[in-house]
């Protein structure tokens, strides 16, 4: 049974997911919870291989076959390190992941929301985040600031796909306005925008060494 907490980050490329999920992780270790930080694609060894065939900007991937990669992905993510952390009672921080694939691949690419919903579904075996932060950023702002540090296959997709991606992220906030809380980047400092994510997540966490999501 999953007693821990579930934190994930969406939004598109370069607008502070692992920025800010670092500065929350700290913190929250400072805290005393005992944390996990891990990201999709990615976060065990055979996700990670899958993450390197994934990004690498040289290989030609079709559509089904990318959405199929990134919930094989998950699927071994989720069962080898999520629900085992939210068993034992584990804070779990993740850069991505659900919602990421019907952003990107539902709206970007244009596959059918409907399957990828229900491969969501069977690859986290119905596990939800408890909470998600989705950044509402500048597209231009983010993609020039990947840009420095070269960017990934996704990353080097045209303007209008990125537009599709944050369209399908709105979506989203909308669908699951419980669950996805917006933060807007603009120009606002790091540290401010840490400052606003650190008071969405303690409202909802109980104290240290009574977790559970409340
Ligand atoms: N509020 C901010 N103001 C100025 N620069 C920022 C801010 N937040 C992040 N950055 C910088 O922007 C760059 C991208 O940030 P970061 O790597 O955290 O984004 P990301 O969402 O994780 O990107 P990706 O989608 O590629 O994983 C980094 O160099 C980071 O230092
Ligand atoms: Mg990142």
């Amino acid at each position: 049974m999953k007693k821990g907490f579930f934190i994930t980050f969406e939004g598109c490329d370069g607008c502070g997911k692992t920025t800010q999920s670092v500065i929350i992780v700290k913190k929250l270790k400072e805290l005393g919870y005992d944390v996990v930080h891990s990201r999709e694609p990615g976060g065990t060894v055979v996700a990670e291989a899958v993450r390197n065939i994934l990004l690498n900007p040289k290989n030609k991937i079709f559509p089904v076959t990318e959405l199929l990669l990134y919930e094989a992905c998950r699927s071994q993510h989720t069962n080898e390190l999520i629900i085992p952390s939210l068993c034992s009672d584990k804070i779990v921080v993740c850069e991505r992941y659900t919602d990421a694939t019907v952003a990107y691949q539902g709206f970007g690419r244009g596959l059918d929301r409907k399957t990828i919903l229900s491969l969501n579904r069977i690859a986290t075996s119905d596990i939800v985040p408890d909470i998600t932060i989705l950044f509402d950023s500048d597209l231009k702002k983010g993609l020039q600031r990947v840009d420095i540090r070269g960017k990934d296959r996704l990353e080097n997709e045209n303007i209008a796909f990125h537009r599709r991606v944050r369209a399908g992220y709105m979506w989203l906030a909308k669908k699951y306005s419980r669950r996805i809380k917006i933060v807007k980047t603009g120009s606002r400092s790091i540290e401010d925008i840490a400052c606003e994510i650190y008071k969405i997540i303690a409202g909802r966490l109980k104290p240290s060494g009574k977790l559970g999501a409340k």
